[in-house]
């Protein structure tokens, strides 16, 4: 992969739709939806995509029915500990971002299980967000620094967009494609700062059914992409 694609970026949206197209229940969708998970992880990894963001589960979903949360909350778990564990064999170092608040501890402990068995892979990073949002994000970075600058650990002519970034949840370079599935076209509070100069690609088709075929697809859409960063074309 060429370096100037480090981090993509996946709003997976769609499982329930997709089940009810199918005659089945949302659940059903979100368990053939962990399973597009895993093949695209591998497949980003071959790619040599360093960076992989995925959206898993948003602050705002907890106002979903209980049952819905957790049956989502489970198979998070028997990803954690069993699926994703086993794909993450091929070097993958997995990172969470979002707040620990108001998740169960039997999924607190299914994440630091997987944090630790990936802590020493270093081919590539799959950011797990979870309990995530990103205006939450922001005001948490917020916190931190507002405690920095009142401990003088930060002075306040130190910050700017990068020293600002360091205090999100993970250190991780900006989203340089972001990829939605599921015919919506909005970002749903999904990594806002990070995703400033972001190529949007988006795609009707529903998480489950989003291959690695669709996955290249909008890999190329972003290799055609002109990104000027504000500059303008051929500016030397
Ligand atoms: C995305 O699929 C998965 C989560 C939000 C956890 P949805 O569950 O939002 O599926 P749709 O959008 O209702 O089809
Ligand atoms: C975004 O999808 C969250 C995840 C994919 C985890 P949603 O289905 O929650 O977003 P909205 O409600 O359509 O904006
Ligand atoms: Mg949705």
């Amino acid at each position: 992969m060429k370096k100037d694609l480090l981090h993509v970026a996946i709003i997976m949206d769609g499982n329930g739709r997709w089940a009810t197209s199918q005659g089945l229940k949302r659940t059903d969708g979100h368990k053939e939806g962990g399973k597009t998970l895993e093949k695209l992880a591998l497949h980003a990894k071959k790619l040599g995509i360093k960076y992989l963001s995925v959206y898993a589960f948003s602050t705002d979903n907890f106002k979903r029915s209980e049952e819905e949360v957790n049956y989502l909350m489970d198979l998070l778990i028997y990803y954690f500990n069993h699926k994703l564990k086993k794909v993450c064999e091929e070097g993958i170092k997995v990172v969470f971002s979002g707040r620990k608040e108001n998740l169960r501890k039997d999924v607190l402990e299914a994440m630091q299980s997987i944090i630790e068995s990936t802590k020493n892979n270093n081919e590539c990073v799959l950011n797990i967000c979870l309990n995530y949002g990103g205006q939450e994000e922001i005001v948490d970075a917020s916190l931190k620094i507002y405690e920095d600058l009142k401990q003088g650990k930060l002075k306040k002519e130190e910050l700017n967009r990068e020293t600002f970034a360091k205090y999100l949840y993970q250190d991780l370079p900006p989203i340089d494609l972001l990829i939605r599935t599921g015919k919506e076209k909005r970002l749903s509070n999904f990594m806002l700062y990070q995703m400033s100069y972001a190529e949007i690609f988006f795609s009707d088709i529903y998480f489950p059914a989003f291959d690695e075929k669709a996955f290249d697809e909008a890999i190329a859409f972003f290799y055609n992409r002109d990104r000027r960063f504000g500059n303008v074309k051929n500016n030397n």
